[in-house]
């Protein structure tokens, strides 16, 4: 298990490439199950989620091999039809598996995903979807046994809420459903895109993707591809978010500046120039960020909750109070009481923190609860007063790819022990 140590009140400068997103590359590791064909995945960042989706679809016998940022995918081979338990609580999003498996083998095995660092992770938007396509589904045990044996049939399928898994599993099952689906309030994210773009290279018959309602045309059989994945927007803000706590300014290449377009406007508010050019983020911060009021999460195209905790840890140091509501997971603030601990003036209650800004911050030990969370205290402690460490590094690799090696390059004092 490996601490970060991090020097804070150094500038940044330097341009750094944001990895490959991976809320995209995990579901379209699943879809690749459909295709019974070799796909090559290109710009699929390295992390332990992404290894832990490797780990299964061997487990299921597929063939999968890494050369650099690229994945080459065989399923082929694919015998299995069940996820054990112990995979399963590798990676709570591995219930995007299921919609896959069942299209493709007429059933499927998979557990519960069981309560996460951000809550219950509820799936019954999932399964309620599924059976909506004719799977029988029976839970018992914490496990979950779907069957489809003459196969998925079309239907239409209104979520309750844009849930972006639920929409990734209906999408993923309905490509070779017969006949139509139709999803209504479907999740818009950019990974939402990305999978259609996928599919649709695969022979699937996809349509209005990132939109609310997402068209399937259900077909026979889909074949191998190759795709690249899009650049990870959470990435790109908590890079920002890094340069705005320590006055810098850096370059992100490889973005996508319309993914970060409820994202951008926050860090022009706090006083930093962003300039956006093609694929390119230029921000350039001010010595003293400015508060920026009110950050309620949503659903995209709103601010992404994934952004939140990293943006708290700015807020922290901005001259004024900004307000957070979260309104997408329950449990999303386990940071707050680690950021008190580096100085920070936060009082969360239920969905809503206040955030009151100070004029520095020291550093301290600090705990990592989850992936979002550790990238906040390393934003944080950047910008404090001598070197703080953080207990433990297995959050944040979950999510980012190298971030040490990343900060170091810009001109951070940041080293893993
Ligand atoms: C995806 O999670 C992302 N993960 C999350 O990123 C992200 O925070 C989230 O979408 C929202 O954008 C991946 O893509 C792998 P949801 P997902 O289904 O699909 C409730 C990160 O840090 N809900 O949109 O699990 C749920 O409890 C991770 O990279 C139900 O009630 O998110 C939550 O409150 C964290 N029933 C809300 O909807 C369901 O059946 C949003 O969940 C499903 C979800």
């Amino acid at each position: 298990m490996s601490k970060l140590l991090i020097e804070g009140q150094r500038k940044l400068r330097g341009e750094v490439r944001v990895q490959g997103a991976k809320n995209s590359a995990l579901p379209i590791l699943a879809a690749t199950i459909l295709c019974g064909d070799e796909s090559v995945l290109h710009n699929c960042p390295c992390l332990s989620d992404i290894d832990v989706c490797v780990e299964i679809l061997r487990y299921l016998g597929c063939r999968v091999s890494r050369h650099g940022h690229t994945l080459v995918t065989d399923s082929r081979p694919m015998t299995g039809d069940e996820i054990p338990t112990s995979l399963m609580r590798q990676m709570r999003s591995s219930i995007i598996f299921l919609g896959a498996i069942l299209a493709r083998c007429g059933r499927a095995y998979l557990s519960f995903p069981g309560g996460c660092e951000l809550g219950p992770r509820p799936i019954d938007l999932h399964l309620d979807a599924l059976r909506k396509l004719g799977a029988e589904i029976t839970e018992h045990h914490g496990r979950i046994c779907c069957s489809a044996p003459s196969g998925l049939c079309g239907a239409s399928v209104a979520l309750a809420f844009p849930s972006v898994g639920a929409t990734e599993n209906i999408m993923i099952a309905a490509s070779l459903a017969k006949g139509t689906t139709i999803i209504t309030n479907a999740a818009r994210e950019p990974e939402i895109v990305d999978l259609a773009d996928y599919l649709n290279k695969c022979g699937a018959c996809v349509s209005g993707a990132g939109e609310g309602t997402v068209i399937i045309e259900g077909v026979g059989s889909l074949h191998g591809t190759s795709h690249t994945i899009i650049p990870d927007r959470i990435v790109a803000a908590t890079l920002m978010s890094a340069a705005a706590v320590t006055g810098s300014e850096i370059l992100l290449r490889d973005v996508i500046p319309s993914h970060l377009g409820s994202v951008i406007p926050v860090f022009e508010e706090a006083g930093c120039q962003v300039d956006t050019q093609g694929g390119r983020i230029n921000i350039s911060a001010p010595q003293r960020l400015r508060s920026f009021r009110m950050v309620r999460t949503t659903p995209y195209p709103g601010f992404p909750t994934d952004a939140q905790a990293p943006v708290m840890a700015m807020a922290t140091v901005a001259k004024g109070t900004t307000v957070f509501v979260e309104n997408i997971f329950e449990n999303r603030y386990k940071h707050v009481e680690e950021l008190k601990r580096l100085g920070a003036n936060v009082s969360a209650e239920g969905r809503v923190a206040v955030v009151e800004g100070v004029g520095e911050l020291f550093s301290a030990p600090v705990q990592a609860w989850d992936l979002r969370g550790s990238a906040a205290l390393v934003v944080a402690a950047l910008c404090a007063q001598g070197v703080t460490e953080m207990d433990t590094t297995s959050f944040l690799q979950r999510g980012y790819e190298d971030l040490d090696v990343t900060l170091r390059d810009l001109g951070a004092v940041v080293k893993k022990i």
